[in-house]
């Protein structure tokens, strides 16, 4: 056996991504994010990581939700094919390291650059409860989580890049006061999710707490049921009035599930009255329920075994400590701590 934890991460740019733990994902989270980790998995020295802390800082969740929102997480990972073997998996708040580095970070980063944060303001003025400490702090935390891998990639979603700038400036900051010619740090590159996004079955963002989603391990039953009652094209009240495919949220959905032949079907069959909204949405629920089986029988396997799950956890969250330590020393030494 290659000795991987030696051998790939010379070999393969480092990836960093973090996702909050909210429990069993949904179709959003595969189209959105999942799909991207999966293609890089096999070609990038990936680091995966459950942001629990981040889900603390606008969140408070009881004991129970929140482990059981990790674990429901992780389980869908794997049921999608993200694999241990390839991929480093862990838990942040199993990773003290990223405390220290967020602290040492935060003694030379202006306030400044956290207070102007798109995040922070807006949310603030929505919701008092989030003026904490720690949800101003929670991109140099995010900050922290990446560069002690020292990552070349960050794959994220659009409103996650300000993050990744903010990380590349506090890089930048630490090299140039710290360590003189040969900087420590990498200035990491967003990978913006370009996967195709998908909205939820109202045509809004899909949201668990919407109401909105499809799980990835929801049962057929259930699929065909919330496609089936999904909005259509408002205009398309009865079934010989003709419809527009551009106004349909259902459209999106063909967009990612079917074929070219499959929507051109639809989509002249919409605008001539030809066919109904269920004809329409029939080959959808075949193959979000044909795409599902694999997740299923997968997440079925691991939630049977949850002593195996864990132990996936606890083999990357040691592969992931080997790094983190080896940046740590590197800072400490860099910052005048390494007594
Ligand atoms: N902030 C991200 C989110 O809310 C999660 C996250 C935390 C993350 N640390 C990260 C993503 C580091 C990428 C890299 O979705
Ligand atoms: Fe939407 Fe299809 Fe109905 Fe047209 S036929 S309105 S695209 S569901």
């Amino acid at each position: 056996m290659p000795d991987h934890s030696t051998t790939l991460p010379a070999a393969r740019p480092r990836v960093l991504s973090g996702m909050r733990p909210t429990g069993a994902l949904h179709l959003g989270h595969y189209h959105g994010a999942l799909k991207n980790w999966l293609r890089l998995q096999s070609t990038h020295d990936c680091f995966f990581f459950v942001a629990d802390w981040h889900a603390l800082t606008t969140s408070h969740p009881d004991r129970e939700t929140m482990e059981r929102h990790v674990y429901d997480m992780v389980v869908d990972w794997l049921a999608a094919g993200i694999d241990p073997e390839q991929a480093t998996l862990f838990i942040q708040s199993r990773m003290p390291e990223h405390a220290e580095l967020f602290t040492l970070l935060a003694m030379s980063t202006p306030s400044s650059w956290l207070e102007r944060m798109p995040s922070y303001k807006a949310q603030v003025e929505l919701n008092r409860e989030l003026a904490t400490y720690g949800f101003l702090g929670y991109p140099l935390l995010q900050a922290a989580d990446i560069l002690i891998y020292k990552a070349a990639f960050v794959p994220v979603g659009e409103d996650q890049a300000p993050h990744v700038e903010v990380t590349r400036e506090v890089a930048r900051r630490f090299n140039h006061t710290f360590c003189g010619d040969t900087p420590m740090f990498v200035e990491p590159q967003a990978l913006l999710t370009e996967t195709s996004r998908l909205s939820g079955l109202d045509g809004q963002k899909m949201s668990k707490s919407y109401g909105n989603a499809i799980a990835m391990r929801d049962a057929p039953a259930a699929v065909e049921d919330k496609i089936r009652k999904m909005p259509t094209d408002p205009q398309r009240v009865r079934r010989s009035d003709p419809g527009d495919p551009a106004r349909c949220p259902v459209w999106e959905f063909h967009r990612l599930y079917t074929d070219e032949a499959a929507r051109a079907w639809a989509a002249a069959g919409c605008r001539s009255a030809g066919i109904g909204c269920l004809d329409c949405k029939q080959p959808l629920i075949d193959a979000i329920v044909k795409q599902q089986a694999p997740w299923r029988a997968r997440a079925d396997e691991l939630l049977a075994s949850p002593k195996q799950v864990q132990w996936i956890v606890e083999v990357g969250t040691e592969r992931a400590r080997a790094v983190a330590r080896k940046t740590l020393r590197e800072v400490r030494s860099a910052v005048g701590l390494a007594y």
